[in-house]
């Protein structure tokens, strides 16, 4: 794959891994020609990256665990296509990172003639490649809808769900002669994209294609250009046609709203609404699925703790906050870039290099969280990073809390006799640097 494929492909949601790195090798240098020799100058004096194993995805926190312990701050090359980024591992060196103006987002930055590409650049000018002052205007449009006032509103519906999809996956279990159904995909998945859909005005009878859509494009295992490209533009096409639909019959959803806010004051342009949608969509269930079924699956390895939420429902809001900490439904936050050398801890990480904050590691640094490797659902968890932190920080927690506060304690409540199907160390995890979550959850729902 060529450089030009990784970067834009990295970009469409800055939910891929690395974007713009060689094989093997070192980014273009972010000032452009005649860059080759200053750029193989910097590359030499740099440190040697830390080579990730085929076997990341499956234990990510493995192997930041030992960095954090080794090099808290290293370049790291990763497997796959082989991208580079600067790691950083302890919490406070992480948090600092993510609040720090200095790391920028917007790709126009690190390169001035980077033109977004007309399908794939259309998905990729959002929240997460901005910086303010456009970062702050668009954010201003959509935060409205995701306080936590108007999230509460949601509780009822929110619990509607959940108790009509329990029972599907009940009664599936039922006609089962072995009573096991994949909760991942019964449950934790149809949940929040039902419910994002519902917000945003987008059918849900369509949740399967954009579900595979997605699945490709934050995908990074072994990373097929053609792949992605076909994903993205049929994502692209989708996006089109609603936008269309919905200029046409506008509904009491938020996706009106964003058009009738572009349509009367320009606020946004046609591309910003186009990846606005992409975002939020997107952000809205590839999360929050993992947060549901890897905190079940915490629970599960933990018995003496998942009995302690049963027997104390109102443990609940903070068991939702230290799952959070503990299984992590991201590795990292999204990349950010340096334009200048930024000294971090005791390293000096160069200009134009790319760096992930690993929050899923700084939520289990001891220096921070005491027995950070233990599921403790009484402590207080708060100050975690799994919603990221500064200006960036995650527009949906309201609605992910919410989400996984139903769908946990219903999930507790009603299936006492719950167990996995299969051994813990059968599971598999989704090839996706960023993305932690499992591929399925097989679970026996005995009543
Ligand atoms: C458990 C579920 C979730 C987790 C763990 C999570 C995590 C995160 C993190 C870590 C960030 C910051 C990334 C960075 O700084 O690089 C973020 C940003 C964001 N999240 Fe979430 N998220 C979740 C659910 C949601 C939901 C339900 C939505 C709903 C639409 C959402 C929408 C967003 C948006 C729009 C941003 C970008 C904010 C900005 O750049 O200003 N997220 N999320």
């Amino acid at each position: 794959m060529g450089s030009s494929d990784l970067r834009e492909h990295a970009l469409l949601l800055n939910l891929a891994r690395v974007s713009d790195a060689v094989p093997g090798g070192r980014p273009p240098d972010p000032r452009g020609a005649p860059a080759a020799e200053r750029a193989a100058a910097r590359w030499a004096a740099t440190p040697p990256p830390e080579r990730f194993g085929d076997d990341y995805f499956q234990d990510p926190l493995g192997y930041f665990s030992a960095l954090r312990q080794t090099r808290p701050v290293a370049p790291v090359l990763l497997p796959g296509a082989g991208g580079r980024a600067w790691m950083i591992t302890g919490y406070e060196e992480a948090r600092a990172a993510l609040a720090d103006p200095r790391l920028v987002k917007d790709p126009r930055k690190l390169r001035p003639d980077w033109e977004p590409h007309p399908v794939f650049g259309a998905l990729t000018m959002h929240l997460l490649n901005l910086d303010p002052p456009d970062h702050t205007r668009l954010r201003r449009l959509v935060s409205k809808a995701f306080t936590p006032r108007r999230v509460t509103v949601l509780r009822p519906r929110v619990e509607q769900l959940t108790a009509t999809l329990l029972d599907a996956a009940a009664a599936r279990a039922r006609a089962r002669d072995d009573g096991v159904v994949d909760l991942l995909d019964e449950f934790a998945f149809r949940l929040p994209v039902t419910v994002i859909c519902e917000l945003l005005g987008v059918p849900a009878r369509d949740q399967d294609d954009f579900r595979d859509w997605s699945a490709v494009i934050v995908a990074d295992g072994g990373d097929d250009p053609q792949e992605w490209r076909a994903a993205a533009t049929a994502m692209f096409g989708y996006f089109s046609r609603l936008l269309a639909a919905k200029r046409a019959e506008p509904g009491d959803d938020l996706l009106s709203a964003l058009i009738s806010a572009r349509d009367s004051g320009d606020a946004l342009t046609e591309m910003e609404l186009t990846a606005m949608l992409f975002l939020l969509l997107v952000a809205g269930f590839e999360t929050t699925v993992n947060l549901i079924a890897s905190g079940t699956l915490a629970l599960l390895s933990f018995p003496g703790e998942l009995a302690r939420l049963r027997a104390d429902p109102a443990l609940l809001p903070g068991a939702v906050e230290e799952l959070l900490r503990f299984a992590n439904p991201l590795n990292h936050a999204t990349e950010r870039f340096t334009l200048a050398d930024l000294p971090v801890g005791d390293v000096v990480i160069p200009a134009g290099e790319w760096v992930l904050a690993v929050t899923s590691s700084a939520n289990r640094d001891p220096a921070r969280f005491h027995d950070p490797d233990r599921l403790d659902v009484g402590r207080d968890a708060s100050g975690h990073l799994a919603f990221g932190h500064g200006i960036h920080y995650c527009l949906g927690a309201p609605l992910a809390r919410l989400e996984g506060e139903v769908a946990i304690g219903s999930l507790v409540a009603r299936f006492p006799g719950m167990s996995l199907a299969v051994p813990a160390s059968q599971l598999r995890w989704r090839p996706s640097s960023l993305i932690h979550g499992l591929e399925s959850l097989p679970v026996r729902l005995s009543v």
